[in-house]
């Protein structure tokens, strides 16, 4: 039973409550992104959470105060049972905030399905509005698909769409100002995501990655106003503009203190707890997620792991954790 404590169950020892879980529910990804999956999906073994167990997990967060849940991958929707497990979100009324993270190749054709299903928000990723530049990112020339995909979300009625842009050095930093175009009528949050260094990105991020600096400077010297963050919210800081119908947002990891209102935690496709994207071990909760009877051994455990958060990630020390790629541990 949830009661008013369960809103503290999940405080860490930095004083940060934790509303929001990322679930990972597959590492398999059809796109090929320079500084995630450079070569592509190698591993052999699949054996990613069952849908049971997946419920058995959300049973027990929901008993913990969860607001928020985040699907993603990998790419989510290359599970044939994706489906069925955005309907089962729905048995947790108390995680009101159904979210989902996706390449977006498969948008146009699901999402219907996916608002029918209860889903209210979804992230896409899209690193450049140019055909060429994006095939040379992804090595799948599906712009037009993606960008299909999203008016289809939009009609249909989601109300809260955001496309990730990760900032490349001469790459898509000439950029703003084409997405900007596209906001003008276009009701969705586009984000610039500073690129993150991963234990298999390095030459990568050494050759690409740039600060986000200009983005912001550029915004406010074009009137656009930063707006107050709603509590569930990912660490975006979101920017508008009165001539727009839709925001800009800038993720910038690399910030001092990006980590101070950090609210989320994850879990791998394979079951593992991840107290943070950066951290050195993921905890695997496994053997917890067999049965309804164990959602009190279930609780118990995550909320004593969680006292084992940092205050931060070490990226500035180029410490990178366990992290190897984003599509392992769900971005
Ligand atoms: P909203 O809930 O819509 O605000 O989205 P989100 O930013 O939480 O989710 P999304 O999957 O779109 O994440 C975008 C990217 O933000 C992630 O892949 C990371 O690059 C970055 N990000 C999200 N959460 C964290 C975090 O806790 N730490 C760090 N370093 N980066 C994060
Ligand atoms: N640095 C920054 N963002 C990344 N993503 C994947 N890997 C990285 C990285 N190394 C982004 C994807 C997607 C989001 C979930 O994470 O582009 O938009
Ligand atoms: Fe939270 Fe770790 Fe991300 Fe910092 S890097 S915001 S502590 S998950």
């Amino acid at each position: 039973m949830k009661d008013d404590t369960s809103k503290l169950l999940l405080l860490d020892q930095h004083n940060r409550q934790h509303t929001y879980l990322r679930l990972s529910i597959t590492d398999v990804c059809n796109f090929h992104c320079g500084y995630c999956l450079p070569h592509g999906y190698k591993k052999a073994s699949q054996d990613f959470l069952t849908i049971e167990e997946i419920k058995h997990l959300l049973k027990a967060f929901a008993v913990l105060g969860l607001q928020k849940i985040r699907i993603t991958g990998g790419e989510p929707t290359v599970r044939k049972d994706f489906l069925s497990i955005v309907e089962m979100l729905q048995q947790f009324p108390d995680i009101r905030v159904r979210a989902l993270s996706t390449n977006g190749f498969q948008l146009q054709k699901m999402a219907k399905n996916l608002f029918s299903a209860g889903l209210n928000a979804i992230n896409i990723s899209i690193d450049s509005l140019d055909p060429n530049k994006f095939f040379a990112l992804t090595k799948q020339n599906r712009l037009s698909e993606v960008l299909a995909g999203i008016n289809t979300a939009v009609d249909v009625g989601f109300k809260h769409v955001k496309v990730n842009a990760v900032l490349l050095k001469d790459t898509n930093d000439n950029e703003l100002a084409d997405f900007l175009v596209w906001l003008k009528a276009m009701p969705i949050t586009v984000r610039f995501i500073e690129l993150m260094q991963t234990g298999t990105n390095r030459d990568f991020f050494d050759k690409f990655h740039i600060s986000s600096q200009f983005i912001r400077e550029k915004l406010i010297n074009e009137g656009w106003q930063k707006i107050n963050k709603d509590s569930l919210a990912g660490p975006a800081e979101e920017y508008q503009h009165a001539d727009y119908a839709g925001r800009v947002g800038i993720i910038a990891p690399y910030s001092n203190n990006f980590c101070n209102s950090c609210n989320r935690l994850r879990i791998s496709a394979q079951g593992q707890l991840f107290l943070c994207l950066f951290g050195n071990l993921g905890y695997s909760i496994r053997d917890l997620l067999q049965s309804d009877t164990q959602t009190l051994e279930l609780t118990n455990k995550i909320c004593s792991l969680l006292q084992l958060k940092e205050s931060s990630h070490k990226l500035a020390t180029l410490d990178t954790g366990a992290n190897q790629h984003f599509a392992a541990i769900g971005g």
